[in-house]
């Protein structure tokens, strides 16, 4: 039988995953929204676009949660997007509201399914949508350094003039203005950055990674970034779909990992059927550490924010 997987929210970023989702012909997608006719109307066109890519893939959308029943994957995209001046954790309240009913009724009918949390600020709504689910911790993760790292691994390649796909870089921490790039680790075909770049210039391209997301919403004036976030996910559902072990920065559920628990966070995750099935502890040194913990603190103020409301 063919993989399912569930998009919830048809908006920008829901709606490109989708189209990378069935483009690859790895699995049929039920998108759903509460916008009535948008998810029909998105999934018929693709489902039309799939002759055209050679591909058996289909898609259906709906405004009725039992069209997601069974899926494989969940990736929950339904809120609202920045606008310009607006920092991530600016749309807590209203989207913690959304994130407390998809993931209640996601659970209710996909218990098996690995569940991929996009919504901002994304770190707290990954565990409130685990909390509200009761789902496995393991099953439970949330994009956001797969595309950070994206974008750092861009702005040094720019740097550089060489190809992204030599440049190896991993941002970890919360997915917020606290951030942590791990600049010290990052290699172009495993030469360290640092013996390439000046400090200076590194902390310039650190910069801007951490405010890549803001740099889209600036220029687009309405919305923000979805082609790099929605090829993150799609890197993450394959990873899951073909259980490929993949060792991708993901938020995953701590439990003492890093010197922290309770909280998900930004880490190296091994990403297979069963989710995150392993977390690797980098050695981190007291500075980077530091910064590790002060995100952490601020992605714990926000929930504790969110869940006394
Ligand atoms: N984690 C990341 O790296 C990352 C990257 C990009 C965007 N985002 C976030 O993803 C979210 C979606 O961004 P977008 O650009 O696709 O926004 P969008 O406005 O284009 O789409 C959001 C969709 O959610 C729907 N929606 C609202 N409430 C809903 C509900 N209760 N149930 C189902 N659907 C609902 C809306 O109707 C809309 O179609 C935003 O919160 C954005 O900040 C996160």
């Amino acid at each position: 039988m063919k993989a399912k997987v569930s998009i919830i929210g048809a908006g920008n970023v829901g709606a490109t995953t989708a189209q990378l989702v069935l483009q690859s012909g790895l699995a049929d997608v039920a998108l759903f929204d509460v916008a009535e006719g948008i998810p029909q109307g998105k999934a018929l066109d693709l489902t039309e676009a799939a002759s055209l890519w050679n591909v058996s893939t289909s898609c259906t959308g709906a405004n009725d949660y039992a069209e997601t029943a069974d899926s494989d994957v969940v990736v929950v995209t339904a809120g609202f997007p920045r606008k310009p001046g607006m920092s991530r954790d600016d749309l807590l309240q209203a989207n913690a509201g959304v994130i407390k009913d998809v993931a209640a009724e996601t659970a209710r009918l996909s218990p098996r399914a690995v569940t991929i949390v996009v919504t901002n600020p994304m770190d707290v709504m990954t565990y409130i949508a685990w909390k509200v689910s009761g789902l496995n911790h393991r099953r439970v993760l949330g994009m956001g350094g797969v595309l950070d790292s994206s974008r750092f691994r861009t702005f040094v390649s720019l740097e550089l003039g060489v190809s992204p796909r030599d440049m190896e870089a991993i941002v970890l921490g919360g997915h917020g203005d606290l951030m942590v790039p791990l600049a010290r680790l990052a290699t172009v075909k495993g030469v360290p950055l640092e013996s390439l770049v000046g400090k200076d210039r590194i902390a310039e391209l650190v910069g801007r990674t951490r405010q890549g997301g803001a740099e889209i919403v600036s220029l687009l004036k309405t919305g923000s970034a979805y082609y790099a976030p929605a090829a993150a996910i799609f890197e993450m559902i394959s990873a899951i779909l073909l259980d490929e072990k993949r060792i991708l920065p993901c938020s995953a559920y701590l439990t003492g990992e890093y010197g922290i628990e309770d909280l998900f966070m930004g880490v190296p995750v091994m990403l297979g059927r069963k989710g995150a099935e392993k977390i690797l502890e980098l050695e981190l040194t007291e500075d980077e550490k530091k910064e590790f913990n002060r995100s952490g603190a601020a992605t714990r103020e926000l929930i504790n924010k969110a869940l006394a409301e």
